[in-house]
C-alpha cells in the first residue's frame, strides 16, 4: 500500500516535471517576441467595429516593429474574433490569458463585450486597454482595466445639450437597445442631462439588437409628437430605424452616439439618415497634423478613410507600447503602473491623460450626415 503510494507520487512528480520543462520550452521559443492579445468583432453584427479597430492596432504594431520593436523584441499580435458575442469574448480572453500568456490585451470596441472579457484579465493581473468602450462600468471592473476614450456620462451630456440648447428642441423621444449595456447607459445619461436642461422626455421605447422592424415603437413615438428621437444604438439598427422613421413621415431630428460610426449607417440608411447628427471621437477631416498623417497612412495601407475605431485603437496600442517600454518589463503589475501614470500622451483622437479611475478625458465632435459624408457640426471640450 505505502509502496504503491510512493510509486504514484513519484509518477506524479515526473509528470509535473515534464509539464514544467514543456512550459519552459514553450516560453523560450518565444523569448524574442512580446505577445499582445487583441479581441474584437471581426465577424457578426458589428463586424465593421472590430475590423476597423484591429486595423488601427496593426498599424501601431507594424510601426513599432519597423523601428526595432519593444524592449528590443518584436511585437506579436494574437488577434481573436469574438463574433460580436459577449460569451465568445469571455472565451477568447480566457484563451489569450491562459494559453497565449499575453503581456497585455487590447479590445473590445463594444462595452458589453469588454465587460465580458475584462473580469478575466483583471483576475489574471493582465492589463487591458479598451480603445472605444464608453460605458462607465467598464473601467470599474478593476485596477487593470483602462480606456483611452471619453465615457457615456460625457457623451450623454453632449447629446442632451446639443438637442436642448444648440438646436433648441425640447420634446425628446428615446429608442434604446435593451440588449446593449452601452445603449442603456447612454440613454440614461442623455435623459438625466436633457431633463436638467429643461427638455421633456415625451416617449421612451426599446428594441433588442438584431431586430429589424421598429414600426410599432415608432408609431407610439409618433403619437407623442417629439421633435427629436435619440437613438443610442449601433449602426445596423440605427440605419433601419432611420428608414422606418422616414416611412412614417415624422418631422423629427435624429441624434445618435458613437455607435453610429460605420460606413454601414449611410449604406443602410441612405436618404433617411441625411441631416442626422451623431456624437463621435474624431473627424477624418480634422486638419491637425496627427489626423492628416494617420488618415494618409491608413488610406495607403487599407485603401479607405477610417472611421473613429481605427485611430482610437491605434492610440490605445501606441499608449500600451509606450507604457511597456517605460515599465522596462512585461510584468503585469509594472505595465499597469506605467499605463496609470500616462500623462498628455499625444493621440490621433486627442491627448490622453489617464485619471485615477483609469479613464481619459477627451473632446467630442458632433457630426452631421450631409450628402452621405460626415461633416463636423460642433466640437465639444470635456
Ligand atoms: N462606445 C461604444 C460602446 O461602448 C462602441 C463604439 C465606439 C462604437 C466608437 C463606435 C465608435 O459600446
Amino acid at each position: 500500500m505505502i509502496r504503491q503510494m510512493v510509486k504514484l507520487n513519484w509518477l506524479r512528480g515526473l509528470a509535473l516535471l515534464a509539464f514544467a520543462l514543456l512550459g519552459v520550452a514553450a516560453c523560450s521559443q518565444n523569448e524574442n517576441v512580446i505577445r499582445i492579445g487583441v479581441f474584437n468583432s471581426l465577424t457578426g453584427g458589428t463586424a465593421t467595429f472590430g475590423i476597423s479597430s484591429t486595423n488601427g492596432i496593426k498599424m501601431a504594431a507594424e510601426e513599432w516593429n519597423a523601428k526595432g520593436g519593444l524592449l528590443g523584441k518584436q511585437i506579436q499580435l494574437i488577434v481573436e474574433d469574438d463574433q460580436s458575442k459577449p460569451e465568445e469574448a469571455a472565451m477568447v480572453v480566457t484563451k489569450l490569458v491562459n494559453q497565449n500568456r499575453v503581456a497585455a490585451i487590447l479590445g473590445e470596441v463594444a462595452s458589453s463585450r469588454t465587460l465580458a472579457g475584462a473580469p478575466i484579465a483583471q483576475k489574471a493581473g493582465i492589463p487591458l486597454i479598451t480603445p472605444a468602450s464608453t460605458n462607465p462600468k467598464v473601467t470599474k471592473v478593476g485596477s487593470y482595466i483602462f480606456r483611452v476614450c471619453y465615457t457615456d456620462s460625457f457623451q450623454g451630456a453632449v447629446c442632451a445639450r446639443f438637442a436642448v440648447q444648440k438646436l433648441g428642441l425640447k420634446r425628446l423621444a428615446i429608442l434604446t437597445d435593451v440588449k446593449n449595456d452601452y445603449s442603456i447607459g447612454l440613454a440614461d445619461y442623455f435623459k438625466r442631462d436633457a431633463v436638467l436642461l429643461g427638455g421633456e422626455i415625451v416617449s421612451e421605447e426599446s428594441y433588442s439588437e438584431g431586430d429589424t422592424d421598429f414600426r410599432a415603437q415608432l408609431t407610439s413615438i409618433k403619437g407623442a409628437n417629439p421633435e427629436v428621437i435619440f437613438v443610442p444604438g449601433y449602426y445596423t439598427e440605427a440605419g433601419l430605424i432611420a428608414k422606418q422613421v422616414a416611412e412614417q413621415n415624422m418631422n423629427v431630428k435624429l441624434i445618435g452616439g458613437d455607435g453610429w460610426d460605420s460606413p454601414r449607417t449611410v449604406e443602410i440608411g441612405g436618404a433617411a439618415v441625411e441631416g442626422a447628427f451623431f456624437c463621435n471621437h474624431y473627424s477624418a477631416e480634422d486638419t491637425s497634423q496627427m489626423v492628416r498623417t494617420f488618415v494618409a497612412n491608413h488610406v495607403k495601407k487599407y485603401g479607405y478613410v477610417p472611421d473613429a475605431m481605427a485611430p482610437l485603437s491605434y492610440d490605445a496600442a501606441e499608449l500600451l507600447f509606450d507604457a511597456i517600454q517605460r515599465a522596462g518589463s512585461i510584468d503585469g503589475a509594472k505595465i499597469r503602473d506605467a499605463i496609470a501614470q500616462t500623462k498628455d500622451f499625444p493621440g490621433v483622437c486627442g491627448n490622453i491623460t489617464i485619471d485615477a479611475e483609469r479613464n481619459a478625458r477627451k473632446a467630442a465632435v458632433m457630426l452631421q450626415i450631409n450628402q452621405g459624408k460626415l461633416k463636423v457640426y460642433d466640437v465639444i471640450q470635456p
